[in-house]
């Protein structure tokens, strides 16, 4: 069977072959990508989602025994009701369905049973996630900069960023900031199309987007359904759902797959769903639109409305022998029109089709994911963004260094020269401690913006604009200056007004004692976030664990008192405040003298008071402590590159395990073996994918 590889040039109209397309496909020809000859098809069979009930309650099925197909050059429009399954089928078939359900079915990709890889999908979804501190402008040109091919001269690149502006008629709000908690940015309906904007910019294979018209006028929406159907025109595989669409906009879209309780109401060319309902039994009048007039047949809540109606004092006003909805009840509307639909030429089309497209077995295409820039341009073009988000962002750093200032002020004038008396010796080692035990504590407040960018890097991350290790290095190299700033403006204040062991040498590991300790508390906030992504609970385990080192620093109780087991070995030695207090200790006091308890003893030394009254050991310098922390610091964002890795990697191999179980257990309910999807197929048993090819499954 001859497969058609490109179908944009037969169907419907082109763009009229603007510049930016054209740079945009240059792009992509750039990149290796062979993508305007060949595109994806994608098939999915019996594909059923079921949320498991392990308790009394039947287990829902969000989808059931869906069967469908995308093609390259085609634009399809996914519609139902709200709860209907619509975001559900995406996730299902971009692999990135939630870890609570379980995916039964099979996904194809040009013939292929494969797990959506991390890249292989643009998906724009419902939630708009992106950094609200940059313009319009700054959020696409640093997405194309991440993505476009190294080898794109500026100039192509910017044809690519200013056509992508105007075609998604983003040219009036380029300049304005997307907002945040404290910028009050652009409107809805603007952020939409500049999620949109972000990932039409690479013009990928397979672009997915739920509801991107939503918060968008009449006008604004069909531009943008317009721009998709000219992206789907250059060969790319385009699925939207998409709420109530105006007929104009429901024009533009090639197929139809009509959800309703997460099964299949109609599935087909869009145009063709109009004949459907009228041979069902359900004409759409003439003057309605079609997409009204088909969620008005499926959408059960009407039934609610309808009995209010008829039970209010209006009886009179509901008009019931005339329309056909007021006799019948939604829900028998929908069975009939699932029923007559699993009967229909159109369902026995599909099938064939479905055929067709299992058989391209070995047309295989050489996905391209993820970006076409180099790592190097990548690593700048994140920092270099990371940067301008955290000087624009009051609450990731300058709101923290105001504060650094104020409380180094206290300090500085609670402690004020402190002198060498007897008393100072206690003044000394609380001030020292509470500077680089404690005083780095305040670190914790950067972190719901960390929280902010960590979901944009998720999202990115999804939509493989680049890796993890690129990440975690231009957060720290962008966060870098900010640290020394303020480990400097601390120390700057602080020593001067205590009157520290003077000497520049003293000064300067004062300062990389400060920095090493904030920094390893913004390593272990980032390991909380990737592990608790919630700011509220990420704050609260934070403090904990941070509370825990505290204690083990050595300041509450001597190192040497601390109990043995757990607290001395290992905690007080993965403990950052027990080195950072050691190095500050050994700074500070070692060299000095003191006065003695009782006038006329001798004077105490800083050794003797390190180890006899702080019970520090001095086998080692003030160095080795501070490499110490430089150690840890690397151990905390390596760990933080193993978690993403993790998540990344493992967790679909846990989802896998967890799925086969499930289905197990599942199988073994007769309440759930019982409800037949598609009464007139043969009955097939439910597997997991993973059960069927190992882990090469779309199963996440
Ligand atoms: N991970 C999940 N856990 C529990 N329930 C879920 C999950 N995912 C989806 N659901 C349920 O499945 C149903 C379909 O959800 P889905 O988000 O796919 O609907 P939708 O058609 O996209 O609706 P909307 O138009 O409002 O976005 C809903 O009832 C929802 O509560
Ligand atoms: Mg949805």
């Amino acid at each position: 069977m001859e497969i058609e590889t490109s179908s944009g040039g037969n169907r419907g109209s082109r763009n009229g072959g603007s510049d930016w397309a054209a740079a945009a496909k240059k792009a992509v020809a750039h990149g290796g990508d062979d993508g305007l000859e060949r595109g994806n098809y994608l098939v999915w069979e019996d594909l059923t989602v079921v949320l498991p009930n392990f308790g009394k309650g039947p287990t829902k099925r969000l989808l059931n025994g869906l069967n469908g197909y995308a093609e390259p050059g085609r634009i399809m429009a996914i519609m139902g009701p709200s709860g209907s399954g619509k975001s559900t089928l995406l996730d299902s078939l971009a692999g990135r369905l939630s870890k609570n359900v379980v995916m039964t079915g099979n996904i194809l990709l040009n013939g292929k049973k494969k797990r959506m890889e991390i890249g292989a999908v643009a998906y724009v979804t419902q939630e708009d996630v992106m950094l609200g501190t940059l313009t319009v402008r700054e959020n696409i040109s640093y997405s194309a900069h991440l993505r476009l091919p190294t080898k794109m001269k500026k100039e192509e690149i910017t044809d690519i960023i200013e056509g992508t502006i105007i075609e998604m008629g983003l040219q009036e709000c380029a300049n304005r900031l997307i907002g945040n908690w404290h910028l009050r940015g652009i409107s809805g309906g603007e952020k939409k199309r500049v999620s949109i904007a972000l990932e039409i910019l690479t013009r990928p294979r397979l672009l997915f987007l739920d509801e991107p018209t939503s918060g968008l006028d009449s006008a604004a929406a069909f531009f943008v359904v317009q721009t998709l159907r000219n992206v789907a025109r250059d060969g790319r595989t385009v699925i939207s759902s998409i709420h109530q669409p105006s007929s104009e906009v429901f024009a533009l879209f090639d197929d139809l797959f009509l959800l309703s309780s997460g099964e299949t109401v109609y599935f087909g060319e869009a145009k063709m769903a109009v004949e459907f309902f009228a041979e069902a039994g359900f004409p759409c009048p003439r003057k309605r639109n079609p997409s009204d007039h088909f969620l008005r047949c499926i959408n059960s809540d009407f039934d609610i409305v309808t009995a209010t109606l008829k039970g209010s004092q209006r009886i009179s006003d509901v008009p019931n022998s005339s329309d056909p909805f007021m006799n019948l009840a939604t829900a028998e509307i929908k069975a009939m029109l699932v029923e007559k639909y699993r009967r229909s030429v159109y369902a026995r089309r599909a099938k064939d089709r479905i055929k067709e497209l299992r058989c391209i077995e070995g047309h295989e295409t050489k996905t391209k994911k993820g970006s076409g820039a180099s790592w190097w341009k990548q690593l700048k073009t994140l920092t270099k963004r990371s940067f301008v988000n955290m000087c624009r962002d009051m609450g990731y750093y300058w709101l923290r260094i105001i504060i650094y200032i104020v409380v180094s002020i206290c300090v500085g004038t609670i402690y004020f020269d402190v002198g060498y008396s007897y008393t100072s010796i206690l003044a000394r080692g609380a001030c020292g401690a509470f500077i680089s035990g404690f005083m780095t504590f305040m670190s914790i407040g950067g972190f719901p913006s960390f929280i902010e960018e960590m979901k944009v890097f998720y999202k990115e991350r999804l939509n493989g604009y680049y890796g993890v290790a690129v990440y975690i290095l231009s957060n720290f190299l962008s966060s870098l200056p900010f640290l020394v700033a303020v480990a400097i403006t601390t120390s700057s204040i602080t020593v001067p007004m205590v009157k520290f062991r003077p000497g520049f040498i003293h000064y300067v590991f004062f300062t990389l004692n400060i920095f090493a300790c904030i920094s390893v508390i913004e390593s272990l906030m980032m390991v909380i976030a990737s592990l608790v992504p919630n700011f509220l609970m990420g704050i609260i385990t934070g403090a904990g664990v941070i509370g825990i080192m505290m204690m083990t620093s050595g300041f509450f109780r001597l190192l040497s008192d601390l109990p043995k087991p757990v607290w001395r070995y290992p905690i007080s030695f993965i403990s950052y405040g027990s080195w950072a207090i050691q190095g500050a200790y050994k700074n500070d006091l070692l060299g000095l003298e003191f006065d003695p308890l009782i006038p006329g003893d001798h004077k105490l030394t800083g050794e003797y008071i390190i180890t006899h009254m702080l019970g520090i050991k001095l086998d080692h310098s003030k160095w080795w402590d501070l490499s110490a922390l430089f150690v840890i610091l690397i151990c905390y964002r390596t760990l933080f590159f193993i978690v993403l890795k993790f998540k990344e990697r493992a967790s679909p191999l846990f989802q896998t395990i967890y799925a086969k179980r499930t289905i197990e257990k599942l199988e073994k309910r007769p309440s759930f073996r019982k409800i037949p999807s598609f009464p007139s197929k043969r009955h097939q048993p439910l597997h997991s994918l993973s059960s069927q090819e190992g882990l090469n499954s779309p199963l996440h």
